[in-house]
């Protein structure tokens, strides 16, 4: 096959580019080892994301969402089959799409789906910071089981605190997100801000409707990313309406499979 052979050229022509700069690499890091022998103890490949010692390292799995968005709703369905199979090999995480708007009185924050949403992204990202994932997952999905129209309100927000077996004050969670579930608590709050900035970052976005500026073009519908799988930093998938961009599958069995691959390549087993 053509792409095959064209694959393995370029790969071939990307080595011999890196080629010098890995050897002036060695080279320093031989100077360094001679310089400063305990350095690196263990040699240089146990730097950074690679695994020290006994610690395994947990493979970053983040879902980029929206609490009241149908589409992150199917994405956590479909993760509530994920995460037991993989619990102890994964760094869990949430990531919530917004617009930060200093006019916006409770939340400096614009979510899609009204202040209510914030609310709810608000505790979800509160319990996520408080709690093991063992308790803060069956929290988020207590709340979804509501009805996502009622993601964030506060009775459901401490009614779920009861469902999931966490104290709402004593955890943490609830000075978090305000003490009467209203998810306006003041470091909640910041992290929802946080949250949003980084979702930015990463390019998970939603043009907001007041943003469309074209005519010709549907911005909203081609720019929606709720909800967007990133495993290992890296998308691979979202659910808008449909799955799409799921190159290597979206089933349960699929995320397992690839969670399990990166953990393999970050722990070298
Ligand atoms: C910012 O918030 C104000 C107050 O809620 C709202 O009227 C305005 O539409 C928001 N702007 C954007 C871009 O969402």
């Amino acid at each position: 096959m053509p792409s095959i052979a064209l694959r393995v050229l370029s790969m071939f022509s990307l080595a011999l580019l890196l080629a010098p700069t890995a050897i002036a690499a060695a080279t320093a890091y031989g100077r360094l080892m001679l310089q400063f022998p305990n350095f690196w103890p263990d040699g240089p490949q146990q730097q950074s994301t690679l695994a020290v010692g006994n610690e395994d390292v947990k493979v970053p799995v983040t879902l980029g969402v929206m609490s009241r968005c149908p589409d992150a709703l199917i994405c956590e369905a479909t993760f509530d089959k994920v995460v037991p199979q993989v619990a102890d090999k994964i760094d869990l995480s949430l990531e919530f799409i917004g617009k930060i708007n200093d006019s916006e009185p409770d939340f400096g924050v614009t979510c899609l789906h009204g202040p209510g949403e914030c609310a709810g992204n608000v505790q979800e990202l509160c319990a996520a910071k408080y709690l093991d994932v063992q308790q803060w997952w069956p929290y988020l999905k207590c709340q979804n089981f509501n009805g996502r129209n009622k993601v964030g309100e506060p009775d459901i927000a401490l009614k779920c605190a009861d469902t999931a077996k966490f104290d709402w004050l004593g955890s943490g969670v609830g000075l978090c997100a305000g003490e009467d579930g209203s998810g306006k608590g003041a470091e909640g709050v910041q992290l929802l801000k946080d949250s949003v900035r980084r979702t930015e970052e990463l390019g998970i976005e939603y043009v907001f409707p007041t943003s469309i500026r074209r005519d010709d073009i549907n911005v909203v519908d081609i720019n929606r990313k709720s909800c967007t799988v990133l495993i290992n930093n890296k998308p691979v998938c979202i659910h808008d309406g449909a799955w799409k961009e799921c190159e290597d599958g979206h089933a349960p069995e699929d995320f397992i499979r690839q969670i399990n691959a990166e953990y393999e390549k970050l722990n070298m087993v």
